[in-house]
């Protein structure tokens, strides 16, 4: 059996490596695509080798773009990819543009039978690969998402589909998915945090005169976060007056980076270097990127997250820590409801209200959801194992 796994982009290497190490630990052959979606050393390389990932056997290089530019280099690069590979499973995981454009190339291809060409292996007779969806089944049933019609699209297209909590198997079902098709694992993003908690407390050296639980850590690049300014400006004045007494680290992505700089909005910041110097702490703080155990690090001590990520609103709840969601909506529900989590939107007197709330005693408490154990990337492996002789519908 040949597996083989896309990434293209941040949350997808947290994702798929720890199914790699599973699959390596059991010989089971498999080869990994990047597709080059992100590709600064730290967005890619660094994150790569802090998850023990070797460097992928193929990288697309395709780069940024507009979403149809992007997803449309994925896919003419991918499907060669895919006609030499051959592989008998197609694993693809989370809700970015590689996911869907590898997923539709994969659904529409034709194998010869029996062939022998390209790199010698033998295909046993099927069609295409079967297509498995890692954390399928998430909806925030809002379409102006690009990630929610990647779901919808890579959900409708796969064969398999891991969840990671009830929410997703119900909207699977309501779209007609059948329950066999639908596999509750747990959460492969919770595998890699657990594995690398105690590496990311001892290997990461350069943020210990930092004192923990005294600050908070903030992430945003969606585009109905970051794209308009009067909306990035009020995000940014909520931050500011929390900030005021508790100071907020602000690893930015490039795109959020390039907007703050667009909107003339640097002037709310403090470069991160001057933290240690300052006898009053107060302020947002800005940095580059962090690593994955870098990112850990912060997060792990932080006093609240406010972010308008999809992973982190799951790690937070892992660790305990109050996060605060800047959206309108999130796909992940048990978050709300049994984790950390408390989506408040993007008006900055909810932000404030929300992150003042978060930091008091009612701040939420939260549990872990069922099956958050580390041991989802097993159940997955097993299920793979057991698809040998499936063929396509
Ligand atoms: C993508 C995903 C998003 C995910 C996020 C994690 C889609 C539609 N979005 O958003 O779901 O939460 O990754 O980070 O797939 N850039 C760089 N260097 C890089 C990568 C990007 O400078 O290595 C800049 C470029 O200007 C690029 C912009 O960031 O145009 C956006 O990158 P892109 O991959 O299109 O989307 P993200 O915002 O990163």
């Amino acid at each position: 059996m040949k597996i083989l796994s896309v990434v293209g982009a941040r949350p997808n290497f947290v994702k798929i490596a720890p199914i790699i190490h599973e699959l390596n630990k059991r010989g089971i052959q498999n080869v990994l695509v990047h597709t080059g979606q992100h590709y600064d050393d730290v967005m890619s390389r660094d994150f790569l080798s802090d998850l023990g990932l070797p460097t992928p056997d193929i990288n697309l290089g395709v780069g940024s773009g507009s979403h149809a530019v992007q997803t449309a280099g994925i896919m003419t690069a991918f499907e060669g990819v895919l006609v030499h590979e051959k592989p008998d499973i197609m694993l693809v995981v989370g809700d970015v543009n590689s996911t869907l454009a590898c997923c539709v190339v994969a659904s529409k291809i034709q194998f010869p039978d029996d062939s022998k060409e390209g790199n010698g292996n033998t295909h046993r007779g099927r069609e295409r690969p079967v297509i498995c969806h890692v954390e399928a089944g998430l909806r925030s049933f809002d379409r102006c998402m690009p990630e929610e019609i990647n779901r919808v699209v890579t959900d409708a297209l796969s064969d398999v589909l891991f969840v990671t909590e009830e929410s997703g198997r119900i909207n699977l079902l309501n779209e007609g998915k059948k329950e066999s098709q639908i596999h509750f694992v747990g959460n492969v993003m919770i595998d890699s945090l657990l594995k690398h908690k105690r590496l990311a407390m001892g290997k990461v050296t350069r943020f210990n005169t930092i004192k923990a639980k005294e600050y908070g850590l903030i992430t945003l690049h969606r585009p109905s976060s970051v794209d308009g300014r009067g909306t990035l400006n009020g995000i940014l004045e909520a931050l500011r007056t929390i900030s005021e007494n508790l100071p907020l680290f602000f690893p930015m992505h490039p795109r959020t980076r390039k907007q703050v700089e667009r909107f003339g909005l640097g002037v709310y910041f403090k470069a991160f270097e001057d933290f240690n110097d300052v006898d009053t702490k107060a302020g947002l703080y800005v940095m580059p990127p962090l690593t994955y155990l870098e990112f850990l690090n912060l997060m792990m001590d932080a006093s609240v997250v406010f972010t308008d990520s999809g992973g982190i609103q799951e790690e937070t709840t892992i660790l305990g820590i109050p996060c605060v969601t800047i959206r309108e909506n999130t796909e992940r529900p048990v978050t709300v409801e049994q984790g950390t989590n408390s989506v408040v939107g993007l008006e900055p007197q909810s932000i404030l209200d929300a992150g003042i709330q978060a930091l008091g005693d009612t701040g939420k408490k939260g549990q872990t959801p069922e099956l958050w154990d580390g041991k989802a990337s097993g159940r997955i492996v097993d299920v793979l194992m057991a698809l040998q002789t499936w063929q396509a519908t």
